[in-house]
């Protein structure tokens, strides 16, 4: 199982620090997880643990040049970045573009860095739809044999304490996969949205690979019982 952390832009330094002292010793075999914090905590994230990854929460859409606050892929990598997040609807809803995800997506891979790509609809779209053209262009430049992941979000599900059913999860996973074969690319498939210790037990059942947590990552406490309970 891959468990992949989006602090967003929350925690600070002691928070940072004593929450990893317990995750550390978490250690459990076949659960791999992704620390994604604010780029100015990733320096405290540095540290050797085979089941816990480095992870951004953004990469530039273009490899260097004049772009004042960007990171680019290869800055990332040097750093130790494993994986990251690209087209987040957060980031969506302040104009990133499709376009542009692709191009991260692409920069991503193209530097060793797996995109954990984030997909899904508002409550008033289409979910078919809206997955099928937001995986056309994550997908743009990914080739057989890359690794990605690919996140569902419902957006109406992000902070809101509220999730869809198993069965609508089954659903998008089914559709991403089969979009996936398509175009022949493995994927891991996490679901992400309002998970909590009390709901993770029932998610845990649909058939994914994973989940990407939000506000839960604040919470300690919550977090090892998911962690240990998976
Ligand atoms: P919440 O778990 O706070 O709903 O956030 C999910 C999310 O956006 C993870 O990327």
């Amino acid at each position: 199982m891959l468990i992949a952390l989006n602090y967003k832009m929350n925690g600070r330094k002691t928070f940072h620090l004593n929450q990893l002292e317990t995750i550390k010793k978490l250690n459990k075999k076949g659960t791999n997880l992704v620390l994604c914090p604010s780029f100015v905590f990733l320096h405290l994230f540095k540290f050797k643990n085979k089941n816990i990854f480095l992870g951004a929460q953004d990469i530039a859409a273009v490899n260097n040049g004049k772009s004042t606050g960007q990171t680019s892929a290869q800055m990332l990598n040097e750093f130790g970045v494993k994986y990251v997040i690209v087209g987040h609807s957060e980031r969506r809803k302040d104009g990133e573009t499709d376009e542009q995800i692709s191009q991260k997506v692409k920069n991503a891979i193209e530097n060793n860095i797996t995109p954990i790509i984030c997909v899904g609809a508002n409550a008033d779209e289409d979910v078919s739809k809206t997955l099928k053209t937001q995986l056309k262009f994550a997908l743009k430049h990914v080739k057989t044999g890359n690794n990605i992941v690919v996140a569902y979000e419902p957006v109406w599900a992000i902070g809101t304490g509220r999730t869809p059913t198993v069965k609508e999860i089954n659903f998008a996973a089914n559709l991403i996969k089969k979009q996936l074969e398509k175009s022949k690319i493995n994927a891991q498939i996490l679901y992400g949205g309002s998970v909590n210790d009390k709901n993770f037990n029932e998610l845990k059942t649909a058939n994914i690979d994973g989940f990407l947590l939000g506000g839960v990552s604040l919470e300690t406490k919550k977090l090892v019982k998911i962690i240990s309970g998976v």
